[in-house]
């Protein structure tokens, strides 16, 4: 069988179970959780490879409220859905397209178009440490197979919308615009870009069921200020956190103040919320959800995992963590590559 048709079958029984699955997911129980959320990471990503279809269908029939796309542009100005700029940790470019690296490596996407990137097989992401290529989380879907292919933020957009169509449910996207000052230096303007599918599509207002979502803060003040209002939409935007350097001076009372001028959520890095108190081996919670919360923002943090190791040591077990931040730090939703759990987490409240 072609690894496409594959491709086509997986993705064809993913949307069965969503159907089946997403009827057995009652909206009252949904509900019962308040206007906390769960949000994919990459899809339901623990499970299936990051990013491709069906681990977007397999998000979906678990319950997620919101299906995350991170998003990076080709040669030819198309918009697929792929967590780096390179397409390395996650396909076979490098086999696929010997000699086509840049000098530090990586294959970049910019360097594609999207036919030569749809021939790629996408691939449970890997790691390179001395020169050996190895999985990045053993414990997951087996690396290396022929099934899984890329996809466009549009496709994306019509598979979620038609599963809310068949279902009735009304589950939302969360696009990332990746590097953004990378793209605009390639000459590509990732956001602009971003922002006029989301219109294509529909989302115009702070209404839909849409986040947009970055880490480069000047990014988000430019969609606030210039695209935003240039494209006659206005959708709820996310300040991502990394916890480095650049976002120390978000975290008081003023900074997260003006970080409220143009973002609706924060989404920062689980441990600037909860960390552990080494002394009484506890967590300790910071008052970041707080600031945000006092200026109006939702909070999101990432990523919540419980493969080996993942699970920090302040918590006996996924779900403790779970507990600990959506009810002691009161976060308003968490990004996890486990969203059954998270969902199952909220049902039982
Ligand atoms: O975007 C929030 C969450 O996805 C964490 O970031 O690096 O996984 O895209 P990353
Ligand atoms: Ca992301």
């Amino acid at each position: 069988m072609q690894a496409f048709q594959f491709f086509e079958r997986v993705t064809i029984g993913a949307i069965a179970m969503s159907v089946v699955l997403g009827a057995a997911i009652s909206s009252s129980a949904l509900a019962q959780s308040n206007a906390k959320v769960v949000v994919a990471h990459r899809g339901a990503s623990g499970y299936l490879p990051e990013h491709t279809l069906p681990a977007k269908a397999m998000a979906y029939a678990m319950g997620a409220d919101y299906v995350e796309q991170d998003v990076v542009m080709t040669k030819d100005d198309q918009l697929i859905v792929i967590h780096d700029i390179t397409l390395d940790r996650t396909t076979d470019v490098a086999a696929k397209f010997p000699g086509r690296a840049r000098a530090d490596g990586g294959h970049y996407a910019v360097d594609f178009t999207l036919a030569e990137i749809l021939s790629l097989d996408i691939t449970e992401g890997m790691s390179e440490e001395d020169g050996n290529r190895q999985v990045g989380y053993p414990s997951r879907f087996p690396a290396g197979k022929s099934i899984f292919k890329v996809h466009t933020l549009a496709q994306e957009i019509e598979f979620v919308q038609g599963l809310n169509k068949s279902t009735g449910r009304d589950v939302g996207i969360y696009p990332e615009i990746k590097s953004p000052g990378f793209h605009l230096a390639e000459g590509k303007d990732l956001g602009r870009a971003v922002l006029a599918v989301l219109k294509q599509y529909g989302y115009s207002n702070k209404s839909d069921k849409v986040f947009v979502q970055t880490f480069e803060f000047d990014e988000l003040k430019r969609m606030h200020d210039q695209l935003m209002p240039e494209l006659g939409v206005e959708l709820k935007l996310v300040a991502l956190l990394s916890g480095g350097e650049e976002n120390e001076w978000m975290l008081s009372a003023d900074g997260m103040r003006e970080v409220a001028r143009y973002a609706d959520g924060i989404g920062p890095e689980k441990s600037m919320i909860v960390d552990r108190d080494s002394a009484r081996n506890a967590p300790k919670i910071s008052d970041l959800v707080k600031l945000a919360h006092d200026n109006g923002m939702q909070v999101h943090p990432y990523t919540f995992r419980l493969d080996p190791g993942q699970v920090p040591a302040y918590a006996q077990s996924f779900e403790q963590m779970l507990e600990i931040f959506y009810f002691d730090a009161d976060v308003d939703g968490v990004f996890t590559d486990f969203p059954d759990r998270a969902v199952e987490f909220l049902k039982a409240q």
